[in-house]
């Protein structure tokens, strides 16, 4: 817990689990309107990411996937997440139509998977959180710091 308050925090997750719990332990000292971009690779794990984040805010973690089709999922828990996927994304001005600021903007958290492919996007100040494959295929080194 104090690791991940220590910004910036890299921490070694020995499962999907253990990455929930870093997401909900990073949850529970954000505030309404806050923004995490997630990066990392293709299985990286920033979707089990996003499940621990809505765990924390009481939305069933089985109810969250990719966003695809609809590229914006909005779920209701005790703050209502706004989830985002710009892989599919071709271009930063759709990313921009996507109006993650405007959303940003208010009571809810936000969670941007791949969100690191237009920075220009998404305004300061969020947590960046990057994923990475560690040795062993349950490993994922997990680094949040405030942009
Ligand atoms: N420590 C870990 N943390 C997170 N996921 C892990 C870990 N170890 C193994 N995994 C597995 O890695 C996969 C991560 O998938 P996930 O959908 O979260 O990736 P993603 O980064 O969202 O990929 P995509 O960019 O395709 O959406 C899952 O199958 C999960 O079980
Ligand atoms: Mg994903």
């Amino acid at each position: 817990m104090t690791a991940l308050i220590d910004l910036p925090a890299r921490v070694l997750s020995r499962g999907p689990d253990a990455t929930m719990a870093l997401a909900e332990e990073l949850v529970s000292v954000l505030r309404p309107g806050d923004v995490l971009v997630l990066s990392g690779g293709i299985g990286a794990g920033k979707t089990v990411f996003a499940k621990g984040v809505a765990r924390a805010l009481g939305i069933g973690a089985d109810a969250v996937t990719s966003p695809t089709f609809p590229l914006h999922n909005i779920y209701e828990g005790t703050l209502t997440l706004n989830h985002f996927d710009f892989y599919r994304l071709r271009s930063e001005q759709e990313a921009r139509d996507l109006g993650v600021d405007e959303l940003a903007d208010g009571q809810a958290l936000t969670l941007i998977e791949w969100g690191d492919r237009f920075p220009a996007v998404v305004r300061p100040p969020y947590l960046h959180v990057d994923l990475e494959l560690g040795e062993t295929d349950d490993e994922r080194w997990v680094s949040v710091r405030r942009v």
